[in-house]
């Protein structure tokens, strides 16, 4: 039962409450008129500390599809925060006004934080450059729907491996199932932060280390790319020397298995090329929709309509 609980960080529902949220997902793929008017009465409040648009607004599609409504702000510029109102507090009170809160925040430990204070389920929409679950839902029901299993799979990640808060939470996630080999590849800058690392050694989980994609390339079920995280470095020389470390292109997609799926959170900045999209095996823009999917599920159960 997911009513009433909060997702702060990926080992917050287990894996048979994953996969209870994934059939749901897909029931609702399937059929779109099923749980449509569900969440008639309910409000969602989505509350966004930092810039979005895929995970704020297939919150706000799925809870208007589910019937419900939405309230909330895109940037804290129009909040209180502006005058220096502390997070408890507006966790607080947006909670007396909403049914469930959605929350993008820039530091670390933020949603944790608001989950203490609100009196209605809180969801991580990305604390910083530390977690984001409802990116890693979306993640495997694309490679669930498009592979047809999340086990058995070699998966490289690429790209900003240190910021970026989609990959540390997929890789936790997919510790748990079976037969699965990861291989991390990116500049020595940008490698794995050492407490993910240290969980999946814990787990025993084969991983591998690369610099170079080429190399590791031929190898792999799933690619997940990847942008740099510019808003989290402290110097704007270290961006602009590492931007443009991975740009995945035709001629390296020619080493890749016919069958390897490329999966990104996006935005995409540079590290794929547009000439990738009209590949069969991207499949990104799939994944942004499966994202609604996934969050009208969890919606749905954390407000306990079905
Ligand atoms: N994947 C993701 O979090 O995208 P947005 O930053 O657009 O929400």
């Amino acid at each position: 039962m997911l009513k009433g609980r909060h997702l702060v960080e990926p080992g917050d529902f287990s894996k048979e409450e994953l996969e209870g949220l994934f059939s749901l997902a897909e029931k609702i793929e399937d059929d779109p008129a099923f749980l449509r008017e569900c969440c008639r009465g309910k409000i969602l409040a989505t509350l966004f500390f930092e810039p979005s648009t895929r995970t704020r607004l297939s919150f706000e599609a799925a809870m208007l599809r589910l019937g419900g409504s939405n309230l909330g702000f895109a940037e804290p510029s129009s909040s209180s925060a502006a005058k220096g109102e502390s997070l408890a507090d507006t966790i607080r009170t947006v909670s007396c006004y909403a049914d469930a809160i959605v929350m993008r925040n820039p530091k670390e430990g933020a949603a944790l934080l608001a989950s203490r204070f609100s009196a209605v389920p809180v969801i991580n929409a990305g604390d910083g450059g530390h977690h984001h679950p409802t990116q890693t839902l979306t993640d495997l029901l694309t490679i669930k729907r498009v592979r047809g299993e999340t086990a058995n799979l070699t998966i490289g990640f690429c790209g900003d491996l240190k910021f970026g808060r989609t990959v540390h939470s997929l890789a936790k996630t997919l510790s748990r199932y079976p037969g699965i080999k990861m291989i991390f590849i990116s500049p020595p800058e940008l490698t794995l932060p050492d407490y993910i690392k240290e969980m999946l050694s814990t787990e025993k989980i084969p991983c591998q280390e690369a610099e170079r994609l080429e190399e590791v390339i031929g190898d792999l079920d799933v690619l997940y790319m990847t942008r740099v995280q510019r808003e989290r470095f402290f110097n704007e020389q270290d961006y602009i020397r590492l931007k443009d470390f991975y740009i995945l292109t035709m001629e390296k997609m020619e080493k890749a298995k016919k069958d390897m799926i490329i999966l990104h959170p996006l935005p995409r900045v540079n590290e794929i090329a547009e000439e990738v999209d009209n590949d069969k095996r991207a499949v990104y823009f799939k994944q942004a929709k499966y994202g609604m999917y996934v969050r009208m599920a969890l919606l749905a159960s954390l407000l306990g309509v079905v």
